[in-house]
């Protein structure tokens, strides 16, 4: 293996103590503690695990974590309701409803409801819309925290050849946003893309969203790229391992992410960065 690993853990984790004292320095001054309401709908076994991860980090934080879990039979119009009530709230200073939702109910008026400044997850159109324009404030937390560790390498974006795989609305789309912003010539790869393979070998900078394991060849990677896998897929061996072959790929990457321990941590911190920033700077 020739290239350097990107700890996201370790990254994550001094974000996440320099939130702890300032969210300590703001409440010995008389503020109010930042406060996050966290909504799940339904018993997925993986929303729960990402949903009870959220919550401990962000008591861990010194943030009051507000929990509701909602039957998988909750009404549309029941958790427009608690959203509503969630908005009005002046403790609570974001929101986050885990997805996916049951079927009944419609991911995007969900998402529309939430009042943009109180929407952490950074999946609003308002919030998108501002990543678009090049004024960003509330961002996606995937995305935002792919780019704090594409800049602890100390590696320049102005001018990468950037290569995302997958477009969702959650990952690729607002990582695309978000290198485009950096500077870097951004490709969008998805189910219709034509030779994927010719896509990624020119990307100086990779990162794959697509939640299959192994789905880009190591040998595809470009000598000296950077390499961000946002897949967790769990093997049937119960190991979890990434989108991208890490054992081929690291030997021609000059930085990786593993799985675990890469991307997934900074998704929480940015949900956490996202929360103080809207206390502070909304609801203070
Ligand atoms: N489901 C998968 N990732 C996310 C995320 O970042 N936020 C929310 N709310 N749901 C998700």
């Amino acid at each position: 293996m020739t290239a350097q690993l990107i700890d996201g853990k370790a990254i994550a984790q001094s974000i996440r103590s320099q939130l702890k004292q300032k969210v300590s320095a703001r409440v010995a001054a008389g503020k109010r503690a930042p406060g996050l309401a966290v909504i799940l709908v339904g018993s997925d076994a993986a929303s729960q695990v990402y949903v009870g991860s959220k919550r401990r980090a962000c008591e861990e934080v010194g943030f009051v974590s507000r929990s509701y879990d909602l039957e998988t039979e909750t009404s549309e119009r029941d958790l427009l309701a608690l959203i509503d009530q969630c908005n009005e709230d002046p403790s609570i200073d974001g929101i986050l409803v885990q997805l996916p939702l049951p079927e009944h109910i419609d991911d995007t008026k969900v998402i529309e409801r939430i009042q943009p400044n109180k929407d952490v997850d950074g999946f609003h159109p308002y919030n998108v819309g501002r990543l678009a324009q090049r004024i960003p404030v509330l961002r996606s937390c995937t995305p935002m925290g792919i780019m704090t560790l594409v800049k602890s390498t100390g590696i320049a974006t102005h001018g990468l050849d950037a290569v995302v795989v997958g477009a969702s609305n959650i990952v690729g789309r607002p990582m695309t946003l978000e290198l485009l912003l950096a500077g870097c010539t951004t490709t969008t790869c998805h189910r219709f893309t034509k030779d994927l393979e010719a896509k990624v070998r020119q990307a100086d900078l990779l990162v794959v969203a697509v939640g299959k394991p192994g789905f880009i060849p190591g040998e595809w990677i470009k000598p000296g790229a950077i390499v961000i896998d946002v897949g967790i897929n769990r093997l049937e061996s119960g190991q979890l391992v990434g989108d991208v072959d890490f054992e081929v790929a690291s030997q021609s990457a000059s930085w990786i992410t593993p799985v675990p321990g890469g991307v997934g941590p900074m998704t929480i911190a940015s949900l956490l960065e996202n929360t103080l920033y809207a206390n502070e700077n909304y609801h203070d």
